[in-house]
């Protein structure tokens, strides 16, 4: 039984995964027993470990003091208020799909200058806005929005400061869902095309050419295709500058792997080695866009177990959480480790782990061998910090859950749990449904 450590150990001592450890056989957040938090403010909840967090950040950010850099969180992993604050403290810039996330990301203080706009489906009104905020560079996608972005910065009187997002088409081998940088995905702009639209991006008036871009998958497991990106992009730009086009950053997105069960990501260590050496010699300002590296293994979703259902050919384990609290599961078939808030001594079985929703893909796990639990029992599902509430959703017309992060010994509620009325915020009945007679 694991007791008393401080802090989870990754495998072969890679990036130290997170402060979620048992004392006295209970899981703790940090120096809070999980348990007390689950009695304040009832369940399902995600819980974050505020140390876990600076800690992930920080060794990351470190891992490329060689070079000159910029980390640029990426929102989309985890883009709740107190969670953006914090990156924005620890000097780290933002990596921005939507208008809504540059909203978040400069009501959390950070300066436009250091945030990066990618998406391959940017509208007038987000460019616009990027545009008034002055955002560090737009990673452009298609020479369509390469156009429309120097058509609005000529409307706004600006020069929009750009990069184009190479498709270097290379295999991340990841889930298929989260692979990007294969020609046959929809992201970015092959390497050929690619030399085109610098060619364009040059003659455009309202265009500053200042970096290139790529990202290529996420939860990638190995260093090799980071590198053949690189290298992909590293031509790209010697073709460039033989044509007079100066690249200041270089953006190599995000995409490094967790452990969420036996994967053996690169150690960081090796992970920024790879990409440093390949950038000696240059004068390139290195830009990343890492996400899940940072938040996934900082946060869990806890829940509470309602029912079971034993017999047929299956065990079920049905909790409070379900695929709209955390959508991986049902999505990718992703795996997420789930462990007892307080051991016991029950047996172990194999059981799927369901939630409340009519869908057969509602599941958090699926024959999975796990402790039993008695009804009322909590449930810590693991690794839940990255796209677990950034995609949680209101299917069934069941209430987000709340968010809660520990710091040492104290907790606080960073966002709380919807309530019945929020549900309805913002609907209206149609004032013509009076003149049915109805
Ligand atoms: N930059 C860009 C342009 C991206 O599209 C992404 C992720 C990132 C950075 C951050 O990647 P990360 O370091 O987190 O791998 N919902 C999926 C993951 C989708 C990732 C989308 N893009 C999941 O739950 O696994």
């Amino acid at each position: 039984m694991r007791t008393g450590c401080v802090i989870a150990k990754s495998p072969a001592n890679r990036l130290p995964m997170h402060h979620f450890v048992y004392r006295d056989n209970e899981l703790y957040c940090e120096d809070v027993p999980i348990q007390k938090i689950a009695q304040k403010i009832g369940t399902p909840f995600y819980l974050y470990s505020y140390a876990t967090l600076i800690r992930h950040f920080t060794a990351f950010d470190q891992a490329f003091t060689d070079v000159a850099r910029l980390v640029c969180y990426s929102a989309k992993a985890n883009a709740s208020l107190a969670i953006l604050k914090l990156m924005k403290n620890l000097g780290s810039g933002l990596d921005i799909v939507s208008g809504g996330e540059l909203y978040r990301g400069l009501k959390a203080g950070f300066p436009a200058d250091r945030i990066v706009y990618s998406g391959v489906g940017k509208r007038i009104d987000e460019i616009d806005y990027a545009l008034n905020s002055g955002v560090l560079m737009f990673n452009v996608e298609s020479l369509e929005e390469l156009k429309l972005i120097d058509k609005r910065a000529g409307f706004l009187n600006c020069k929009a400061p750009v990069a184009i997002r190479v498709n270097p088409d290379v295999d991340p081998k990841t889930h298929p869902y989260i692979s990007t940088g294969l020609r046959k995905n929809k992201f970015g702009i092959d390497t050929v095309s690619a030399l085109e639209g610098y060619k364009v991006a040059k003659t455009l008036k309202h265009i500053e050419i200042v970096g290139i871009d790529c990202h290529i998958g996420s939860q990638i497991t190995e260093v090799q295709p980071f590198t053949d990106a690189l290298k992909s992009l590293k031509s790209l730009i010697s073709e460039l500058v033989s044509l007079g086009i100066e690249i200041k950053f270089l953006d190599m997105g995000g995409g490094l792997g967790i452990t969420y069960e036996d994967e053996t990501p690169p150690q960081l260590s090796e992970y920024a080695r790879a990409i440093v050496d390949l950038l000696e010699g240059t004068s390139l300002h290195l830009i990343l866009e890492p996400g899940r590296v940072i938040v996934g293994n900082a946060g869990i979703l806890v829940t509470r177990a309602l029912y079971r259902k034993f017999g047929g050919t299956k065990n079920f384990i049905i909790v409070d959480a379900g695929m709209n609290d955390l959508m991986r599961p049902a999505l990718y078939q992703a795996y997420h480790a789930i462990q007892p808030v307080v051991m016991s001594d029950q047996e172990e079985l194999v059981a799927d782990v369901v939630g409340p929703i009519c869908e057969t893909s509602d599941f958090l796990a699926q024959d999975r061998r796990i402790t039993d639990v008695k009804n009322g029992d909590l449930l810590a599902v693991m690794s839940a910090g990255a796209y677990g509430f950034a995609m949680a959703s209101n299917y069934c017309s069941r209430p987000k859950v709340a968010e809660v992060m520990v710091s040492g010994d104290q907790f606080h509620i960073i966002r709380e749990r919807q309530r019945y009325e929020d549900l309805i915020d913002g609907e209206s009945v149609p004032s013509f449904f009076s003149n049915t007679g109805k």
